[in-house]
């Protein structure tokens, strides 16, 4: 089976290793519409594909992603239900393959949310997670605002999600965000060398493993990306968000002062 890259989504079968690589460096890998139904697409025909075990999700050098494309939040934002976003969410969140990320660099909103769905997670020893929902005039997404308090803490969770900080790889390992650092130079290489070593598990059971792992969350976690969408939506067009985006455009902090 052949996969389809895009002009800024690479993806290619590495010896039963699904690879699939953002690449749109030039805008730290923001994602468009584009990419996200390119993954989606490639994600859905692994799930019938026996040659693909194991999922990889890989940045560029010094850069995972930047999260959603901001001028898409801002000219063309999706707030319908079957969205290109929508669709990736429901796809990431329950392929039966083993999913391994490997973070590059700096990770921001669903760069890092989607770690709470990857099996295994590895970063560079730089690498930065941000998820700057709330300063952005939204909510956090890709069920986070379920899995961060069930992984690090109801209080904790408050704090990451609420100031929307940045932090680092160390810290990452210690939320058990990801399973472990890497040398930027070697990220790739070594993400992919955990990713063959799942591959040559026993499939079958890799698989059943999986599926008893997250069978007692799926049907909250659908649930949580559904109400997290509905206030997604609506916060994405509403004036605060409207300010941040403006402000993220013009290169300025933005002002909340105005809101109640
Ligand atoms: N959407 C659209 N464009 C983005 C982007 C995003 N999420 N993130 C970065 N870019 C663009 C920048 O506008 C810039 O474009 P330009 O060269 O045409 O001006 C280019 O990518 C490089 O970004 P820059 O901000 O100069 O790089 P940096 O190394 O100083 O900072 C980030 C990198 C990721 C920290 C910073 O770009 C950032 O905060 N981006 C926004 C992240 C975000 O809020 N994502 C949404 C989460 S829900």
């Amino acid at each position: 089976m052949s996969y389809t890259s895009s002009e800024h989504i690479t993806v290619n079968l590495d010896d039963r290793v699904l690879r699939i690589q953002f690449n749109r460096a030039d805008k730290k890998n923001a994602i468009t519409r584009d990419m996200y139904t390119t993954m989606a697409n490639a994600i859905t025909q692994a799930n019938d594909d026996s040659a693909v075990r194991v999922i990889l999700l890989e940045g560029t050098e010094g850069c995972f992603t930047s999260g959603n494309d901001l001028a898409d939040f801002m000219t063309a934002p999706d707030t319908g239900s079957k969205t290109p976003v929508g669709t990736f969410l429901e796809v990431a969140s329950t392929t039966p393959k083993p999913l391994v990320a490997a973070v590059t660099g700096i990770a921001v909103g669903i760069g890092t949310t989607v770690l709470l769905h990857c099996d295994l997670a590895y970063a560079s020893e730089t690498a930065k997670f941000h998820m700057p929902f709330v300063n952005l005039g939204l909510v956090p997404e890709f069920a986070s605002s379920l899995l961060l308090p069930q992984l690090v803490g109801q209080r904790r969770a408050a704090e990451l999600l609420m100031f929307g900080q940045p932090f680092d790889a160390p810290t990452a390992k210690d939320l058990g965000l990801i399973n472990d650092t890497c040398a930027d130079g070697s990220i790739i290489e070594d993400a992919l060398a955990k990713a063959h070593a799942l591959a040559a598990q026993p499939p079958s059971a890799l698989r059943r493993t999986k599926e008893l792992l997250k069978q007692a969350v799926r049907d909250d976690i659908a649930k949580q990306i559904q109400i997290e969408g509905e206030h997604f939506g609506t916060l994405l067009t509403a004036p605060e968000a409207l300010e941040a985006f403006t402000a993220f455009r013009e290169k300025r902090k933005p002002d909340f002062s105005r809101f109640e």
